[in-house]
């Protein structure tokens, strides 16, 4: 065939001046990273063949939100077969918990993922009671290490993760390694149990045995000019703030600690990441951050709004 490798999916996008949801034909063309939109319903070009780098190949995946032109897609479907066939077949999604005895490596953890070419799609810190860990681990109950077990998963803070990418299942359980961690040790020294857990029982991580489904959560545009809304008309940049918060999952971490607020945003640096790699080059902004827009973290301004900003996340987001 020789036709251009092209993609093409379904996707949605609410129109707020409208209030209805608007679909559209979208097509990408790898070759040169461009984009094109059809309006479906009336039957009509409405982006011609543009090119557009901020959209990735691993982005485009059914049921995800991508942003072409500060517009928020979601993708509800394969556009033809090809596409389907090229791009769906390998997806999938699996949790992965990072048990107590690892949870203060998890940032090593994170990137022995991301660096294995999975996405973390969903996050969350929590502590299993022990009726929650009795019934996720409901196979287990007959086995004789059972009560150690239930011990240790509730003896402190998991990490639960939902992991996204090509064969996910047995990628993540392959980064865990063999269920005890002295053996992993001996037969793979680079694994997860090997480098970070303790013995049989305390082992680093779970990663489910089979399939697990769930959807990949982002800020929507609404949500992202409600949680800015103190930096309307007084900053600048709040136009590209909202529309950069919402580009693309993000996680958002409850810090404790004395003096958090203040504490974190020294850790943060400068707001401007320019500046910050010349004034305190080891802050977060310094090492992570691109410009003023993209600056790697947020953290809260003021410290009687750090609580505010949890609650607003974790219980009206997340409610
Ligand atoms: P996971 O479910 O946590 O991903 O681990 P897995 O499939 O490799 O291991 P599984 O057989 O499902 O066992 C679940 C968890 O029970 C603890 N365990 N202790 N002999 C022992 O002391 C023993 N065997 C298993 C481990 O924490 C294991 O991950
Ligand atoms: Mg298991």
């Amino acid at each position: 065939m020789s036709q251009e490798d092209r993609y093409a999916f379904l996707a949605e996008w609410y129109d707020p001046n409208a209030a209805l949801l608007r679909r559209y034909q979208l097509l990408f063309y790898p070759k040169d990273g461009s984009v094109e939109m059809f309006d479906v319903k009336n039957q009509r070009t409405f982006l011609r063949r543009t090119k557009y780098d901020e959209l990735r190949l691993e982005d485009l995946f059914v049921g995800n939100h991508v942003n072409v032109f500060s517009r928020q897609l979601h993708l509800i479907g394969y556009g033809d077969q090809y596409t389907a066939s090229k791009l769906g077949s390998k997806k999938e999604r699996t949790l992965a918990m990072i048990k107590p005895d690892a949870v203060l490596k998890m940032g090593d953890i994170i990137q022995i993922i991301y660096d294995a070419g999975l996405t973390i799609t969903k996050a969350k810190m929590t502590k299993l009671s022990w009726k929650e860990a009795m019934d996720f681990y409901a196979e287990h109950q007959s086995k004789s290490f059972f009560n150690n077990l239930l011990q240790f998963v509730t003896s402190g803070p998991v990490v639960a993760l939902e992991l996204m990418g090509d064969e996910a299942v047995s990628g993540w359980r392959g980064l865990l390694g063999p269920t005890d961690s002295n053996v992993a040790r001996s037969e793979a020294a680079a694994s997860v149990r090997a480098r970070f857990g303790t013995d049989g029982t305390k082992n680093a991580g779970h990663g489910s045995d089979s399939l697990a489904s769930a959807a990949r959560v982002n800020m929507d545009r609404a949500n992202a000019e409600e949680f800015f809304e103190v930096y309307k008309g007084v900053v600048a940049e709040y136009t590209s703030m909202v529309a950069e918060l919402c580009s693309g999952p993000c996680m958002a971490l409850e810090i404790c600690a004395t003096e958090a607020p203040r504490t974190f945003r020294e850790f943060c640096g400068p707001a401007d990441p320019e500046i910050a790699r010349h004034l305190r080059p080891n802050t977060l902004r310094a090492l992570f951050g691109k410009n003023k827009i993209q600056n790697a973290v947020h953290c809260t301004d003021l410290p009687e709004d750090g609580i505010l900003e949890v609650q607003y996340f974790f219980k009206i987001l997340d409610g």
